[in-house]
């Protein structure tokens, strides 16, 4: 590992808001704040947001200068990425930000049912392959479910032409009720917060010319049926992403 990476890990291992969790420590420990975020970690009852595969974290830090009243925890498996997230809470002294270093799938061990309000998804690999690994696939609004509030709100942004298509038409689907929707969200009027906070991967994807959807939509009711997959076999694939790792290693070339 570079010096600069291993500065970054002994850095984050001082910051209050990073909770370091792979999977030898959970199993060993358990998490000691699942149902208790907001007694034990934030010390109060507000509202939590989630911003997954949050890279760099841009909305979990911006999003909580601007609504001190509610908490916001970034989560990530790359740690050296979220160190330029907890290093802007930790010197901006934002009490109601966590950074979460751990692998997405494993959010039932982290939150109790109905403890989490919202969910940002933030420019995800479209993982145009492996339907499973999705981060907005069937598979994952369903363990969705299962911490956040029956018709909690989902945030999806991304660049990708696939995901945006595949998305949509399992909403559809699934009759599931949308806020917002749009394929060129700098070509819409209105949706001015969700313009005014870029990530890293959506200023790379702007430079190249590429247009950003956007999709706000809700969850299942408490009780409602679960939510079905969707045949995507038809929908054209994204001839910019590279298989199959998704866009890292495309951005970096
Ligand atoms: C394409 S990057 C986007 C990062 C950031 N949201 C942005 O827009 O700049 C996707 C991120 O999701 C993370 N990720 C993907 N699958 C994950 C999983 N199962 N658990 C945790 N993080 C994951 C990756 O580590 C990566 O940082």
């Amino acid at each position: 590992m570079g010096k600069n990476k291993l500065k970054k890990f002994a850095d984050m291992n001082g910051y209050r808001c990073v909770l370091q969790y792979p999977w030898a420590r959970l199993s060993e420990e358990g998490f000691p704040h699942k149902g208790k975020w907001g007694s034990d970690f934030f010390n109060n009852g507000n509202p939590i947001t989630l911003e997954l595969g949050c890279g760099k974290g841009e909305y979990t830090v911006e999003l909580a200068r601007r609504y001190p009243d509610r908490n916001f925890i970034g989560i990530d498996i790359k740690g050296a990425r979220m160190w330029t997230g907890a290093s802007q809470a930790e010197e901006l002294g934002l009490t109601n930000v966590a950074f979460l270093r751990t692998d997405i799938e494993l959010l039932e061990r982290f939150f109790d049912s109905g403890e989490v309000d919202e969910i940002w998804i933030t420019f995800p690999d479209p993982q145009m392959q492996k339907c499973r690994r999705r981060l907005v696939s069937s598979r994952f609004l369903e363990l969705y479910r299962r911490v956040a509030h029956g018709g909690a709100r989902i945030r999806l942004k991304t660049d990708s032409p696939f995901l945006y298509a595949y998305s949509s038409r399992l909403l559809r689907e699934n009759a599931l009720a949308t806020d917002a929707d749009t394929a060129d969200l700098y070509a819409t009027d209105g949706l001015e917060e969700v313009k005014s906070v870029k990530t890293f991967y959506e200023r790379q994807w702007l430079a190249r010319g590429k247009t950003i959807k956007y999709l706000d939509f809700r969850l299942p009711e408490e009780g409602a049926a679960a939510v079905a997959e969707v045949d995507d076999s038809d929908i054209e694939r994204d001839d910019y992403h590279s298989f199959p790792r998704g866009t890292a290693r495309e951005l970096k070339s």
